[in-house]
């Protein structure tokens, strides 16, 4: 269908997480007139459902480059240093300022942040909330000040395609909305800088700590827009997800790094602790190398899981520090205080995305993208824990820096941007709803955890008959799934597996978070490099 509504901006944020939140209300701050679009509610991305916190260099005797050190470290040899060092140096201030706009965090007996520890830190620099609820709080701060300054937002509002003028410059994005009064329906928000914002992936696999909303949508997007994309085979798995059965899918309830900073051990059937003699850090080392551990653990045991323990904290420490992990074992039928709770690696975080430079823009003028659909080039071959909302604080600042630099330079607000009249062509024949669950299977069993040519060559072929099957069904009948948030859902996941089982098959070698049982050792030969992927837009 061809756009029934449109409006005109002159910022449109797709994503109203950390990133996006941030990103528009700087943009209202500097006088832009800003648009935040969304899928679901405002607060229903990735953001709410962080537990650590916000890696910052906050604490006394700690430095931006000790920060940059670790990050480096766990990133395994592929991070942008420039991007690291500008994460690490401007992250202070960037939490001081989301502080300012009303967020509130946990403070010591002494009146300062009480700071934790994760896996990869060799400091206490992370910044939390409510014990361990941070990014419940990060997301109600930022949504109330949106709320306060008037903001223009528009709710259930699936993101499709970009919209581009006769110079292929960004001119605004398309929409299909769902029961959002005059904006029913497919509509377009008319402006020259797009910012995507539209968080993560986990939901390509089964078992992930992601919410149901994060299917890919940004990625998928700007693929389809010619941007280029990067590191899409480094998928981090958390280590300790609440292990709710070998089937269970959809979200699952994480359980913090910080409980292992504040000193759980991970042990196995036998009640050994596994990771020591692993690792100088052990329990604490980063994230990929204590999946990779606890991985490594069950297949020797042939176990499901293995345990996180923690009952030595007592209940007090338990009710005070991390009451949503406590709340979440109980209403699961399990006690941390009075036994070890049973945890397995899930999908978590996609290092990799949309490639951006260190000003946040991608390879198609006038498309931005932060957080974590963006590639900013900060996490390389894994994430250190916690530096995720702070990347995104800190590169949509520096969005808005561009965008607003620009307006000088280019009289952004003289530009009215004209779209070439988009026939809204679904680049990929739409999926049926119910494909998502294949995808996830398909992902699960061969671009999980640890990957080999054979599996992943599977999956492909797996991914392509789900792609095959949908362009015959549309070319035998002319008919395809009817638009719908989930039928793009599906189509977005596809898109986005494809990639990252491509990636996946393509890097011989193991590093960070991609592990491969037929290349286990790290190449720095062949592979200290990136893979870069870019689609021919008009092929579909
Ligand atoms: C956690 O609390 O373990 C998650 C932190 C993160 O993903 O950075």
């Amino acid at each position: 269908p061809a756009p029934g509504w449109s409006i005109a901006a002159d910022v449109v944020v797709v994503g109203s997480g950390v990133a996006g939140l941030t990103a528009a209300l700087r943009c209202e701050a500097a006088g832009l007139r800003t648009v935040v679009v969304t899928k679901a509610r405002l607060d229903d991305g990735s953001t709410r459902w962080a537990q650590g916190g916000i890696a910052a260099a906050l604490g006394e005797g700690d430095t931006p480059e000790q920060h940059l050190d670790d990050t480096l470290v766990a990133g395994a040899g592929l991070c942008d240093e420039e991007a690291v060092r500008i994460l690490v140096t401007e992250g202070p201030d960037a939490v001081r300022r989301l502080i300012e706009t009303g967020a509130h965090f946990d403070e010591s007996s002494e009146g300062g942040l009480e700071l934790a520890r994760e896996g990869g830190h060799h400091r206490r620099r992370i910044a939390h909330a409510g014990g361990d609820a941070t990014g419940a709080e990060v997301s109600r701060a930022l949504v109330e000040a949106v709320h306060a300054r008037g903001l223009r937002t528009i709710e259930n509002a699936l993101v499709l395609d970009l919209l581009t003028d006769a110079e292929g410059r960004t001119a605004g994005v398309s929409l299909h909305v769902m029961g959002e009064g005059q904006h029913d329906g497919v509509g377009a928000v008319h402006a020259p800088a797009v910012v995507l914002a539209t968080g993560g992936m986990g939901q390509v696999f089964s078992a992930t700590t992601n919410p149901s909303v994060s299917t890919g949508d940004g990625v998928a997007l700007a693929l389809r827009a010619g941007a280029e994309v990067s590191d899409l085979e480094f998928v981090q798995f958390h280590p300790t997800v609440l292990f709710l059965g070998a089937d269970a899918e959809g979200q699952q309830p994480l359980v913090s790094e910080a409980v292992r900073g504040e000193g759980a051990h991970l042990v196995d059937a036998d009640g050994v602790r596994f990771m020591v003699g692993q690792h100088e850090l052990a329990e604490l080392a980063p994230r990929d190398i204590v999946a990779k551990g606890i991985t490594r653990r069950m297949l020797e045991q042939d176990a499901e899981h293995m345990f996180l323990d923690a009952r030595h904290f007592g209940s007090d420490m338990w009710e005070h520090r991390f009451p949503t992990i406590l709340a979440a074992c109980r209403s699961h039928g399990i006690d941390p205080v009075t036994e070890p709770v049973p945890v397995a690696p899930a999908a978590h975080y996609a290092s990799g995305g949309v490639r951006t430079d260190s000003r946040g823009r991608t390879t198609v003028p006038g498309l931005y993208a932060c957080g974590e659909v963006a590639c900013t080039g900060v996490h390389g071959a894994n994430r250190l824990a916690s530096n995720s909302l702070l990347e995104g604080l800190v590169y949509a600042e520096r969005i808005v820096a561009d965008i607003t630099g620009n307006q000088a330079e280019n009289a952004l607000h003289a530009r009215v941007p004209e779209p070439v009249p988009h026939p809204h062509k679904p680049a990929h024949p739409l999926l049926a709803p119910e494909a998502r669950f294949a995808i996830q299977r398909i992902m699960t069993e061969g671009a999980g955890v640890l990957r080999s040519a054979e599996s992943l060559a599977k999956a492909a072929g797996q991914l392509q008959q789900l792609h095959t099957d949908a362009r015959d069904a549309l070319d035998e009948n002319g008919k395809t799934a009817e638009p719908g948030v989930d039928t793009w859902e599906a189509t977005n996941l596809l898109c986005v597996a494809r990639v990252l089982v491509t990636a996946a098959a393509r890097r011989e070698e193991t590093r960070g978070c991609h592990w491969r049982e037929d290349h286990a050792e790290r190449d720095d030969s062949a592979w200290r490099r990136h893979i870069v992927v870019r689609l021919n837009p008009d092929r579909t």
